[in-house]
């Protein structure tokens, strides 16, 4: 028992807040860069995000926590003040993304496997000593295209959420609460049903591997995709549905004892992955703290602002307030469309 981990891993679901995902790899912040025609330096990295971070009305009401990759939770600001610094500053809870990548699982073509376990221990008492308090894993899991069951196989299923429970296991060991990510992608033509049997399956799986490694749920979090139909499928299912076929599979696969689930947006847009969480909070009375763990859609919209000139920090800097807002309202219920037309 350690009660730092729990009060972290409730403090990331506390209500009005949710955390911000800054946690792309170098490999995804180029391209993410490159979509607004900046090069993928370490200062143009450090300067977009140490804008985020400087958003400190938006951490201190809406953002509990803030996931850095391994060169972000070693930089400082312009001024040289330590990011981790800041984000402490403004009494958000800096957290690190400890996976190094899905890589192709062997014996399953198509499907992937996240490594990373190697040195972790080391790894982890390093990141403590640099600041984080929590830890994020996440695991791929595909849906096969045009009804092809094979994908996912029990053994993907299987291999990640035993790497996962290694990951919870050792992080809880060096006092970092485990954000625990098996992500159900929405790439491909299923349909919304599909992605609830290979969520509700999945879940399962990883709580089974999660007790046989002994990790204490009461100082760990999920982080889960939200049930959707594939982005390929001809029925989209309407945001009542989604809410309440994730809310009864979040209801089958995770034990209560569980205090946050903060959601991954996943290529969902903004307002699409707003108005999910919002429609579960308003509707549902739910057992854990129901929030969000958002990169694309807390980012898309002040990275688009910014476009790499000093010129818009401000703009850009509105832009992420505004959705850490909306976002932070919807973990109430509280959201509307009319919120969002009138703020923007
Ligand atoms: P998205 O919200 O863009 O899916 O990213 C969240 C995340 O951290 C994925 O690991």
């Amino acid at each position: 028992m350690n009660e730092q981990l729990v009060q972290v891993a409730r403090a990331l679901g506390a209500d009005g807040r949710g955390i911000l995902a800054a946690d792309e790899s170098t490999g995804t912040m180029t391209k993410r860069l490159a979509g607004i025609d900046v090069e993928s330096t370490e200062t143009n990295r450090r300067d977009y995000r140490e804008m985020l971070f400087r958003t400190t009305d938006a951490l201190r009401d809406h953002i509990s926590g803030v996931i850095l990759y391994d060169e972000t939770i070693r930089q400082s600001a312009a001024d040289g003040t330590p990011l981790v610094q800041m984000i402490t500053d403004a009494g958000t809870i800096p957290g690190i993304k400890i996976d190094r990548g899905a890589k192709p699982l062997a014996g399953a073509p198509g499907e992937k496997v996240t490594e990373g376990l190697d040195g972790l221990r080391e790894r982890l008492a390093e990141y403590y000593e640099l600041g984080a308090r929590f830890t994020k894993w996440r695991a791929v899991i595909d849906i096969g295209r045009g009804g092809d069951r094979s994908i996912p196989s029990a053994y993907c299923i299987r291999a990640n959420a035993h790497a996962l429970a290694r990951m919870a296991a050792l992080s809880q060991e060096q006092n970092l609460v485990p954000i625990v990510e098996p992500e159900v992608l929405m790439d491909g033509d299923h349909d919304i049903d599909r992605c609830f049997e290979a969520t509700e399956w999945t879940l399962k799986q990883v709580y089974m591997a999660l007790y046989d490694q002994r990790v204490w749920l009461e100082g760990s979090v999920l982080k889960p995709n939200m049930v959707l139909s594939g982005k390929g499928c001809p029925v989209q299912a309407a945001v009542d549905e989604v809410a309440e076929k994730t809310v009864r599979c979040l209801r089958r696969g995770v034990p209560a004892a569980v205090p946050s689930i903060v959601f991954l947006s996943g290529g969902q847009s903004d307002v699409e992955a707003t108005a999910h969480l919002n429609a579960m909070n308003a509707g549902y009375d739910l057992p854990w703290n129901l929030s969000f763990s958002y990169g694309r859609a807390l980012q898309a919209a002040p990275l688009a602002a910014w476009a790499g000139k000093s010129d818009n920090v401000a703009s850009a800097q509105a832009a992420f307030r505004h959705r850490a807002r909306m976002n932070g309202l919807a973990t109430r219920g509280d959201w509307s469309m009319d919120l969002e037309q009138e703020a923007a």
